[in-house]
């Protein structure tokens, strides 16, 4: 029988790790075992065509020992509840580690956006705000963009927020249109993330970074924003991929024409873009590319213990939220390929969200340049933290950061006095 893929009994495995190499207990982190709240909604729609469609949508909040839940919104067909506790989970550990004063959740709606009109879509954000009303706010929870949402829709989100509410209530998602307090940086922010990550993880392992070559799955905020920085930084983009497929060029790819051809038209994909000399391959063969550096920047799950064995690369840096599994990360460790993890490789987003709650509650906006900056100082800190647990431990990257991570939860929950 095939093992069903449970995303969450993966992420108690790390943390089981992480709290055992730290000499924890069970008792002193059981409360990071589970989340403290789970939700479940149904949002009723009446479609274009004028019948009715019942969609499910889920927030998990997973820790509030730190701060206020933050955690992004996910729209896709797969969603699930126990992927959403393990996102959730992760977010917590994710706030922990970049030093952020937040807890962690995580929400979504099971569907394919694909299938819908932008009215429909509307609707079912103005549904799942609806729902979630009693247990969103600036000071309680507060969500942002994740897999198939963006500022529009944390636009709806939050004027159907501030309409119940009884007043405008920027500060309760992250991640809005700039027009509507929405943080200079922000779109950019994981994808520049990555490239920090990408500068530093070279810097240690004195590898080049300017020239080297790399291979990115998926191409949406996160992937897109990676290849533009890295780009710019003089990386060599050799692989792209997206849901219709990939792409390479040994040479490098012309990054900022496919990026300006993707942008030409809503919906246009990499399949639809062409150039001399061009290779194209199947979108599940990205991670096998020739490529110094490899990101995965698309769904999780992207690296299983079948292809592990396989990739070329001497880097991975985790553009996406849990791209290894569990017995691929074993294998990458023992093959000495070196993973920079997620909760700290696409901590940028998470940083510039914490940027636009703090200019919204001030009502003040920042420059750019001083988010950017803020950005870099906080995740290169952050790096040197996780990087530095893991060599004095002797134990993986991943690890290190874990450790960093559920040792503040921990040390932040005895001080508030819970078990
Ligand atoms: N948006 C953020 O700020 C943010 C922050 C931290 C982590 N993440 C994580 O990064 C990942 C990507 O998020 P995003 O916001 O860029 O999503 P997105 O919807 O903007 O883009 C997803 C991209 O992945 C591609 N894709 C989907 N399935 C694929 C497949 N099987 N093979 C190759 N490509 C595929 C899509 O075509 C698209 O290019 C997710 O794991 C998300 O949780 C996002």
């Amino acid at each position: 029988m095939i093992k069903k893929f449970k995303p969450y009994d993966e992420v108690l495995e790390i943390l089981d790790q992480a709290a055992n190499m730290l000499g924890l207990e069970e008792i002193d982190y059981i409360r990071l075992r589970n989340p403290e709240r789970e939700l479940k909604v149904f949002i009723p729609v009446e479609m274009d065509d004028g019948s009715i469609e019942v969609f499910q949508g889920y927030r998990v909040q997973h820790s509030g020992v730190r701060g206020p839940y933050k955690g992004g919104i996910r729209y896709h067909q797969d969603v699930n509840m126990n992927e959403v506790k393990a996102l959730a989970a992760e977010m917590s550990f994710k706030c922990a580690l970049v030093n952020l004063p937040y807890g962690g959740a995580k929400g979504g709606v099971k569907v394919d956006v694909s299938k819908l009109s932008k009215r429909e879509l509307e609707k079912i954000t103005r549904g799942y705000a609806t729902l979630l009303y009693p247990v969103v706010g600036p000071d309680i929870d507060i969500p942002a963009p994740d897999v198939n949402t963006n500022a529009e829709i944390m636009g709806w989100f939050m004027d159907a927020y501030s309409t119940l509410n009884g007043k405008l209530t920027p500060g309760v998602v992250t991640g809005k249109p700039i027009e509507l307090g929405g943080s200079l940086g922000r779109d950019e922010a994981t994808g520049r993330g990555v490239m920090l990550m990408v500068r530093e993880i070279c810097k240690r392992l004195d590898m080049p970074f300017e020239g080297s070559r790399i291979a990115v799955q998926g191409c949406g905020n996160v992937g897109g924003a990676a290849v533009k920085h890295l780009h710019k930084q003089g990386c060599k983009i050799v692989a792209l991929s997206d849901v219709s497929g990939g792409i390479s060029l040994a040479n490098g790819l012309d990054i900022d024409e496919i990026l300006d051809f993707l942008s030409q038209e809503e919906g246009r994909q990499l399949k639809d873009y062409d150039s001399p000399g061009l290779v194209r391959f199947p979108c599940n063969e990205l991670v096998l590319q020739d490529a110094d550096i490899l990101i995965p920047a698309a769904m999780g799950n992207a690296i299983t213990s079948e292809v592990a064995p396989h990739i070329k690369a001497k880097v991975i840096v985790e553009g996406a939220n849990g791209p290894t599994t569990r017995d691929a990360d074993r294998i990458l460790w023992e093959r000495g390929v070196l993973v920079v993890p997620d909760i700290l490789a696409n901590s940028g987003g998470i940083t510039v969200s914490y940027f636009e709650w703090v200019q919204n509650i001030q009502s003040y906006s920042w420059e750019e340049q001083v988010v950017n900056q803020r950005l870099e100082y906080i995740m290169v800190r952050a790096f040197d933290e996780a990087w530095n647990c893991a060599v004095r431990m002797d134990t993986s990257f991943r690890m290190g950061a874990y450790m960093v991570a559920v040792k503040r939860i921990v040390t932040a929950a005895k001080m508030r006095g819970l078990s």
